[in-house]
């Protein structure tokens, strides 16, 4: 795993978009895979900065996020279809034909989490995988368990995710309990993941990350250790327990 270590949330995300700004640049049919929550707010600016004030093309770029919350429709400003269009789809020249986030409103999880595989590989496969750390070392909404779900499906949040996520909601009563996200096979086939972390919340699952050197299904996260190319950007507060 390659460790960019930056001094702020800024130039980590400034960092980032760089990495994705390079690759579209260099291919501008490329497959995107795409995360919500707070982290990627700052990666998602700057590349509508660079589309509005260098030109970075979209329009040929497909898109696919990592998950969306079961029962959420896609209107719903908890949504994140809602999250992305508010972030980076409205304010570039992208398709939105050619985006596509997890339907949680599916009522069939198993067969729609198998089609949305299906789509990505139709698709050519996912380039380039911005991917955020849940605190309990979750990757999309692939929880610490016994086991991992290889593919896209129904999963079940932890408590802790819920309680991550209740600043977003009226109430933690209102999080959703259950997602369909993508699952451990369906990231690790993206041929290059960039893993960002930020702030001292994160900074126990990196030093875990970083140092553990083991893979262990009760830190999702570190199946990334077996991916050829990852690169972790993380402002300094998250790698502050790195060698501690
Ligand atoms: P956050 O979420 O960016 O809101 O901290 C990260 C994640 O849960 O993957």
């Amino acid at each position: 795993m390659k460790i960019i270590v930056t001094e702020s949330y800024e130039e980590m995300s400034k960092v980032a978009a760089g990495i994705f700004a390079e690759e579209i640049i260099d291919d501008s049919r490329i497959v995107l895979g795409l995360a919500t929550g707070s982290t990627p707010i700052g990666t998602y600016k700057e590349l509508v900065r660079k589309h509005l004030e260098e030109g970075l093309d979209f329009s040929q770029v497909t898109t696919f996020n990592l998950d969306e919350y079961v029962g959420i429709d896609a209107g719903d400003p908890n949504s994140y279809r809602f999250f992305m269009n508010e972030n980076l789809f409205d304010h570039v020249n992208i398709d939105k034909g050619n985006t596509h986030v997890p339907d949680g409103m599916t009522d069939n999880p198993h067969e729609y989490g198998k089609e949305y595989d299906e789509m990505i590989e139709k698709a050519g496969g996912i380039r380039i995988q911005l991917l955020g750390i849940g605190s309990n070392g979750h990757i999309a909404f692939n929880e610490p368990d016994e086991e991992l779900p290889v593919g896209t499906g129904l999963v079940s949040l932890t408590r802790q995710t819920i309680e991550d996520n209740a600043r977003f909601f009226q109430s933690v009563d209102h999080v959703p309990t259950q997602a369909i996200s993508m699952g451990m096979g369906s990231i690790m086939k993206a041929e290059r993941i960039v893993i960002l972390a930020s702030g001292e919340g994160k900074a126990e699952i990196i030093g875990k990350l970083v140092e553990g050197g083991k893979v262990t299904t009760r830190i999702p996260a570190s199946f990334l250790l077996l991916h050829p190319d990852v690169t972790l950007v993380c402002d300094k507060e998250a790698y502050s327990l790195v060698g501690r």
